[in-house]
Order: C-alpha cells, then structure tokens, then sequence
C-alpha cells in the first residue's frame, strides 16, 4: 500500500522524485527491474498490489538518436508503456502523473508553444513521447501530463555533467548556438510534481524552469559558474553536427498555464543552474 508509486525511479528524474515526495508521502519508487511498463498485465498487477492514489510515470526511453533505428522499441516504452500505466491508474482509481517534452513540437513558432499549440515531432523520440500523451488521455483516467525540456540532475549522465568533464579533460568545446530551449533542474521539476498532485489540476501542463538559452550559451553558464570561464568553448551550427535525429530550433514552451496552477513562478533556470553546481561540490 502506498501513496504515490514513480516508475521510473532509478531514473534522472525518477530518483528527483521520490526524494520529493518521501517527508511528506508513502512512495514506492520502482523501475524495469520490477516490472515492465510494456507488459500490461504485469503493469496492471503491480498497481494494484501497491495501490496508490497518484502514480507518476517517469519511465521512458529516452535516447534522443538511438530512437532513430530503434522505432519500435521507442514506441513500446513510450507510447505504449504509459498507456499501460494510465489503465492501471483508471482501474485503482488513481491519477497518474506522466511526463512528455517539448519536442513534441517542431521549434518554428517565434512564440513560445502553449499546450493548445498543434504538436509537429520532428523525430521518433518525439512521436513516440506524442503517442504516450495520447494514449493517456485516451485512457480514461485522471491524468496530468508534464512537457518538460533539457532536463540535469545529480548522479546521471546529462549535459551539465559531459561539459564539466570535457573541460576538466582540456578538450576543445564546440557547442551548438542555434538551438534554443529551457535547461531544467530534475530537482525543481521534482519540486513542481510535488506541488502540482496535491491540486485539482489536470490535462497537459508545460513545466520547466522560468527562461530560454541556446546550448552555447547554456554551456558558458556551466563553465562560468564553475571557476572554468577561461575555458574557450566555440558557438557551431547544428548543420555542422551530423546526428541521427532532428531537433526543434526554438522549442520554448509558455508557462503561463504552470505559474497559474502552482500560484507561484519557477526559478530561472541561471538560479537552479547555481544551485546544482553548488550541491555538486557540496554533496
Ligand atoms: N532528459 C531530458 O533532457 C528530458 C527532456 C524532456 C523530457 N524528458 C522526459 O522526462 C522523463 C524522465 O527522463 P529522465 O531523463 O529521467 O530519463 P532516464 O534517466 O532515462 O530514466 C528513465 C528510467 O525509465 C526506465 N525504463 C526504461 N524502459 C522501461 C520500461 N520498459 N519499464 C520500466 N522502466 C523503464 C529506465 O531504465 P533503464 O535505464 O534501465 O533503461 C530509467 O531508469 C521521460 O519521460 C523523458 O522523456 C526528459
């Protein structure tokens, strides 16, 4: 029996989120080791062995590139997976809380994306990620879907970390100064789930730290704020990276919906940025 059940828990963000939400809740945190959130029955059997009445789904694939030659198994994990989970929360009577991005969108609007914006994914990560949020809102349980973006947290592999150690290792840095998106700190958003369950609020909410960055200058701020600003790092084009997936030029998301439902406005992300690379030296 517990209160909230987060899937995805040895995740980034997973791992954000139990710690979030333990002072004040019964969470169980489980990951693919407990079940697989591809196999419905498992899927189903376990919730209702735990029981919650919020589940947060922070499973996903989340391999950008790889998604490219891994169509299938992207759409498994991502649409069908939450799919899953989303029945298995109508058939206990819980809401689940599911988390998408903001490269369901195309990165073409001058304006930043509000949840009413037609999604356009450029990728397969990002159709996958769209066909989870449809699956469920068509599930028929109380759900809140999250689009967050360029998301770091402690102990993981993320964007914040591989600079650090690109320019602690003396290597030359190249960084993309074309793309424009809203780093966001796995703690804050953590922090917003935790606040965001306990309201009547439900539908698609886009949440992410306050304010937008290229990579480039995302990664000057890195560096800066770690005693490393004589560290050159080159501003490149993204024509000048051949990757397998297409990214969103501009995928700035609106938050106007996310202050309203929290009654207060996310941290920019130069504060939560601070933070964690305070709490990175710190322990
Ligand atoms: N990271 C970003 O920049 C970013 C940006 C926007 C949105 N998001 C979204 O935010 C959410 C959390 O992302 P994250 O960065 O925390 O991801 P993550 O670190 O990759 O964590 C995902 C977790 O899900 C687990 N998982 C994978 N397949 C599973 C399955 N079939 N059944 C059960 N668990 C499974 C993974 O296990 P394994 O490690 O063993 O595969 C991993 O522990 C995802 O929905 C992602 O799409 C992330």
């Amino acid at each position: 029996m517990s209160d909230i059940l987060v899937t995805g828990a040895d995740g980034m963000l997973g791992r954000a989120v139990v710690r979030a939400l333990s002072g004040r809740h019964a969470v169980v945190g489980v990951d693919i080791a407990a079940f697989d959130i591809r196999d419905a029955a498992a899927t189903l059997d376990a919730v209702r062995r735990a029981s919650p009445h919020v589940i947060v789904n922070c499973a996903a694939y989340t391999d950008v590139d790889g998604a490219e030659s891994e169509r299938e198994l992207a759409f498994e994990v991502n649409a069908d997976g939450p799919g899953n989970v989303a029945l298995a929360a109508r058939d206990v009577g819980a809401l689940i809380i599911h988390i998408s991005t903001d490269y369901v969108f195309d990165g073409e609007s001058r304006s930043p994306y509000t949840e009413d914006d037609t999604p356009n994914p450029l990728n397969v990560y990002g159709e996958s990620k769209l066909a989870g949020e449809r699956a469920v809102a068509d599930s028929g349980a109380e759900y809140l879907t999250l689009r967050t973006a360029w998301l770091y947290g402690h102990d993981s592999p993320n964007f914040v970390e591989t600079m650090l150690r690109l320019a602690e290792g003396g290597e030359r840095l190249r960084v993309v100064d074309d793309q424009e998106g809203m780093p966001t700190s796995a703690a804050d958003l953590a922090t917003i789930i935790a606040d965001l369950q306990s309201t009547g609020v439900r539908g698609v909410i886009n949440a992410t730290n306050s304010g937008s960055c290229t990579w480039f200058s995302f990664a000057r701020a890195i560096l800066d704020l770690s005693d490393l600003s004589h560290v050159h790092i080159e501003p490149v084009r993204t024509a000048e990276f051949t990757r397998p997936a297409k990214r969103p030029r501009r995928s700035v998301l609106s938050l106007a919906r996310l202050n309203e439902s929290l009654g207060w406005e996310p941290r920019s992300w130069q504060e939560a940025l601070a933070d964690y690379l305070t709490e990175r030296l710190t322990g």
